[in-house]
């Protein structure tokens, strides 16, 4: 079994998440020349992205890693504050973070983690998620660099997953219902 079959249809192919990653990361590279560049992966969603757009950076940076989760809410709804469940491991004083992530969404994560960030004295703090859903923002908050505008669905793919799973599919897709009612 495939977990093709279980794809409705596809948002956004890997052609265009290759060709979107290069472009950011060369924009990136542009803008960030001369700086102390951390690109932050908030896993795991990011990760799939995270590797993709460090290699298509081409100044010298560093990478580091956070885990964080939403209070409540289930499966397919966020909500609440955020809790930090791992750290990262590095000092922020001085660097220009970059924070990395799947997607962009109510924006009650990050609208949270950015002021958390920022009190640990970095240069700048910014964001860059490869997906941004702005039809359910319910924080006022933008990301610096973007990807993909993505309508009001749950989506799967490229580091995103249902119940953990689907994060393998190497593109950005919509499950069939008849999965959710499994
Ligand atoms: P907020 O609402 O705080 O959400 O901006 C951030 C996190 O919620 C998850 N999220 C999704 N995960 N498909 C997913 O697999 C989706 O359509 C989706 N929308 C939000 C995601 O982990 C994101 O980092
Ligand atoms: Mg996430």
């Amino acid at each position: 079994m495939s977990m093709h079959d279980d794809i409705k249809n596809v948002l956004v192919s890997e052609e265009e998440l290759k060709a979107k990653v290069a472009e950011l990361g060369a924009q990136i590279s542009r803008d960030y020349e001369g700086k102390n560049l951390v690109l932050v992966s908030i896993l795991k969603g990011s990760v799939v992205f995270m590797a993709d757009l460090m290699r298509a950076v081409s100044i010298p940076c560093s990478i580091d890693f956070m885990v964080v989760s939403s209070y409540g809410g289930s499966n397919t709804v966020t909500s609440g504050l955020v809790k930090i469940i791992k750290d990262l491991d590095g000092d922020l004083s001085g660097k220009d973070v970059l924070i990395v992530e799947d997607i962009l969404d109510t924006g009650v994560t990050l609208s949270n983690l950015v002021p958390m960030l920022k009190m640990r004295n970095p240069n700048s703090v910014k964001i860059c998620t490869i997906l941004d859903k702005p039809s359910r923002r319910k924080a006022d908050i933008q990301p610096d660099y973007e990807g993909f505008q993505v309508p009001d669905e749950f989506v799967v793919g490229y580091g995103l997953d249902y119940d953990e799973k689907y994060r393998n599919l190497p593109y950005v897709g919509v499950l069939k219902p008849e999965v959710y009612e499994k």
